[in-house]
Parts: structure tokens; sequence; C-alpha cells
């Protein structure tokens, strides 16, 4: 058959093309937890890898976050407008509205599309398939993604299970239209949720179901609460089933893939995932030690970190995999692309408490 006269138009798909990190400058070591806590700076990096995190300071909230990633990666895109404006978090600035149109408007991105997206901590991988889907269906040339959350603001600072895991961070991507073929092409995808285990990840009051009975809601139930033992066991089966979703959808294999970057949530299931995917420990991007679980910024925030530290380089194939309430979980696998300026997340001039 003679060769068509004009080449078929390539996929369009969204490319990654800008990244940043911002973590709020105060830095909480173990050691300052375990003077509240009944808990020891051994325990907690043996049972998650975690040394310290960052925490917002009193009257800062996830916007502030969110505003300070989405500023930095607009700089690394070079670019200073979007179409559109997605914010991934479990900690909005309120219930209602959303807290993407406010960041929009302190970047000066007033008039651009604006919601948020609640998947806990997939959510990131989730806005990631929003965000493609939006310039796929050519509703926007360019996409602002933000995974940003303030979990000690809805800790119990009391609960030494969930007060030594959780950290506060906001990271950042910009996503423009291109070819399904370029480097940084987001895609293959694996989405999926299973609501029969609402209660393992919650947030009890402040919603309808909650509003809607006739007795006030308890103190505690206003506190993130989490089945710590049985999120674990779903968090390394779900992400390990769902990044072989995605290899499979792209025809590849565990092999091919030079960087496995997974929702930071512990060291442990971390490295359970790594091993059960087959990877080798060095093809495993952790960044948990140091910022703890940041729920829908981890992943950024860990890609942020290992570009700045030159890590991830161009043409790399790297896998995302996350697992969050809800229960949800997502995998998304891209080539990275060139990058030409990546802010290092810590460059907050960070300080230490006592
Ligand atoms: O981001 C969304 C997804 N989230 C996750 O993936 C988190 C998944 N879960 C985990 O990471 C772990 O389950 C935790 C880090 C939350 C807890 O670790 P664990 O190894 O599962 O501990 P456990 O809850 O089974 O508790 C073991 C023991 C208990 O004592 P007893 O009953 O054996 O006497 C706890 O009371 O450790 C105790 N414990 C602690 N001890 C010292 C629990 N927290 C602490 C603590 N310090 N901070």
């Amino acid at each position: 058959m003679p060769a068509p006269a004009t080449a078929p138009p390539r996929d369009r798909a969204a490319i990654l093309c800008g990244l940043a990190g911002w973590l709020p400058p105060r830095v909480v070591t173990n050691q300052k937890l375990s003077q509240r806590l009944d808990t020891t700076d051994t325990w907690i990096r043996s049972r998650t890898g975690i040394s310290r995190r960052h925490f917002a300071e009193p009257g800062q909230a996830t916007s502030d976050l969110a505003a300070e990633a989405g500023r930095r990666a607009l700089r690394s895109a070079g670019v200073d407008t979007v179409d559109a404006v997605v914010v991934a978090t479990t900690t909005p600035d309120r219930s209602c509205p959303a807290t993407a149109p406010l960041v929009a408007d302190r970047l000066g991105l007033t008039g651009a599309a604006a919601f948020d997206i609640s998947a806990v901590c997939t959510g990131f991988v989730y806005g990631l398939a929003t965000a493609a889907g939006l310039i796929a269906a050519r509703v926007a040339e360019r996409v602002l993604l933000i995974g940003a959350d303030t979990y000690s603001t809805i800790v119990d600072p009391d609960d030494r299970t969930n007060a030594i895991i959780f950290g506060d961070g906001a990271g950042a991507v910009v996503l423009r239209a291109g070819h399904a073929d370029e480097p940084g092409a987001v895609g293959h995808f694996d989405l999926g949720s299973d609501g029969a285990g609402e209660e393992l990840i919650m947030v009890a009051a402040g919603g309808s179901r909650q509003r809607s009975a006739s007795a006030p809601a308890a103190a505690q139930d206003h506190y993130f609460s989490m089945r710590g033992k049985e999120v674990f066991r779903h968090a390394v089966t779900r992400m390990t089933a769902s990044a072989r979703t995605t290899l499979t959808l792209a025809d590849s294999k565990a092999d091919d893939i030079d960087h496995l970057v997974p929702h930071q949530a512990n060291l442990r299931i971390l490295r359970a995932v790594a091993e059960d995917l087959g990877l080798p420990p060095q093809r495993l991007v952790t960044n948990v030690e140091s910022v703890g679980n940041t729920g829908a910024a981890s992943i950024p925030l860990a890609l942020a970190d290992a570009a700045a530290k030159h890590t991830i380089h161009a043409g790399e194939r790297v896998l995302l995999t996350a697992f969050g309430g809800g229960l949800t979980w997502g995998s998304c696998l891209l080539t990275w692309p060139a990058l030409t300026r990546i802010d290092h997340p810590h460059d907050t001039g960070g300080t230490q408490e006592p």
C-alpha cells in the first residue's frame, strides 16, 4: 500500500514541563515529638523511616503552601499563564469554596478554570489524569496541578500513631499540550477505588453525614483517624497491583522502569512495593525520611527532590503509584522530560525547633 501523502497527526498528550516543591520552614524532629508523645526517635525511624517533617505555622493554610509551590512551578516552566488550576488536597482552607480559585487568584491567574480534587493521598495521580484529560479534550492548553496538604491541622497532636507520620508541604507541576511520543508525556494511567474501605481513613465530623445527625460531633471526630495496620496491607497490595496494571497497559515490564516514585507513606511500605514489583532498591525514589507523609504533595515533592538532586535524568522511565483514603489508588507512567529549572523543596530557609 502506498504511504499516505502526509503523516497522520500524532496523539495529543499532556507534557510535564514545570516542577517545584515547597515546604513550610518549621522543621519538627522525632526528638521534638517525643517530648510530647510516648514515643522515641528509634521507634519512629524503625517503623516508618521518618526522621523529621515540616509543619505549617499557626495561621498558615493549605492555599499558602499551594501558592508557593505553584509560583515556583510556573517559574520552572517559564510561563505566567495557564488555562486551569487544579489543587489536590484533603485539607482545603474551607469545606466551601474550593481552594484552587483562591490559589489561582494569588498567582495572578484569575479567570482560569480552578477546582479541587479530593482523593486523599492519591490526589496527585488523579489530578494528573484529570489535567491530561482537560488537555486531550482541548479544554486547556496548559494546566497547573498542585498537590498540597497541611495534615498538622487535622491530626490530633496527642495521637502518637498518626502525629509521627504526617507532615505539611506542597508540590506542583505544569502540564502543556504536546504529543504522546514527547518526553514528559503523562500516561498510561490506572485509577481505582473501593468505598467499602471508607472507615479505614477518615475525618468523621464536619461533613453532611455528621451535620445531618441529631447529636453534635465529639471533639475527637474532627481529627484524622486511620487504622494503620490494615491501611499498611492495602497500601502495599493496591500500589503493587496498580503499578503492574499500568505497566501492562503500556506494554512494559518492571525492568523497563528506571525510577519508582510511590506515595511516600512509610519507608517499609515503599520497600515492600518495590520488592513485590521486582525492582532493586536503588530504583526506588524516597524522601519520606525528611518530609514524612505529606498526602497529595508527596509524589511531586519526591519528584522535585530527586530532580533537583539530579537522581532522575531526561529520557528515563518513571512510574508513579499512590494509595490513600477512599480507598483510592492510581499509577502513571512517564518518560522524564528535560526540565531547565527546579528549586530544591528544602530551600525555604528552614528552621529547626529546639
Ligand atoms: O497516606 C495514606 C496511607 N497511609 C499509610 O500508608 C500508613 C500505613 N500504616 C503505617 O504506616 C503503620 O501502620 C503505622 C506507622 C501507622 C504504625 O506502625 P505499625 O507497625 O503498624 O504499628 P501498630 O499500629 O501495629 O502498633 C504496634 C505497637 C502498638 O503497641 P502494642 O499494642 O503492640 O503494645 C502501638 O501502641 O506500637 C505502638 N505504637 C507506638 N509506639 C511508640 C504505635 N505508635 C507508636 C509510636 N511510638 N509513635
